[in-house]
């Protein structure tokens, strides 16, 4: 990740706290990836992780996306699915889940997002996000999460926006 993309983005944040109620904008191809994760125990039972099959480790991924950016949960999303000791890649963000889902309480909810794809594979989950801040090209978001069993422990991630003298016509969505 470059880091001026990463200044970038995060010098917009201020801008985007100060519109807390700009409307959002949600693909309904997002809505594909909403995959219910049933428990038959409401309390934290996927963290600390125990042991799953992948297709298991997979629905919880998507579940976790899906709380995460369409409904935009994001305590719910960091309480139920992320490790406390969530280990962080991010050059800016501290350790931990309770840092990390403090930060990102006052960004999801507030900038429009489209889940784009989903993947889960190897304990390590993909999801490919456009983020659309209003009056700016858009960003791509590769969010990478390292899964232990039923509990998601470790994020990297990778942005970049486009630039406005783009020449590809289907550059980066
Ligand atoms: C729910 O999970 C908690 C914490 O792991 C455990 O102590 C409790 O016994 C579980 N309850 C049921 C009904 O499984
Ligand atoms: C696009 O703009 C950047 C920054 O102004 C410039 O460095 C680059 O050469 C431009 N590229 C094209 C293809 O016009």
């Amino acid at each position: 990740m470059r880091l001026p993309v990463i200044i970038a983005t995060l010098a917009t944040l201020p801008g985007l706290l100060a519109f807390p109620h700009s409307p959002s904008v949600f693909s309904n191809r997002a809505a594909a990836y909403s995959q219910p994760e049933t428990r038959s125990n409401k309390t934290k039972s996927y963290c600390p992780g125990h042991p799953a099959s992948e297709a298991h480790q997979r629905k919880i991924f998507f579940a976790f996306i899906n709380d995460l950016y369409v409904k935009k949960d994001v305590l719910g999303a960091f309480d139920t699915y992320i490790a406390e000791d969530l280990i962080e890649h991010d050059p800016f963000d501290a350790q931990g889940r309770a840092a990390n889902a403090a930060k990102l309480v006052n960004i999801i909810p507030y900038v429009p997002s489209t889940v784009l794809r989903v993947s889960f594979s190897n304990n390590v989950g993909l999801a490919h996000v456009r983020v659309d801040e209003a009056n700016k090209e858009p960003i791509a978001l590769a969010d990478i999460y390292r899964m232990d069993g039923t509990c998601i422990v470790e994020h990297w991630d990778v942005t970049q926006s486009r630039p406005a003298n783009a020449t590809n016509p289907i550059a980066m969505f």
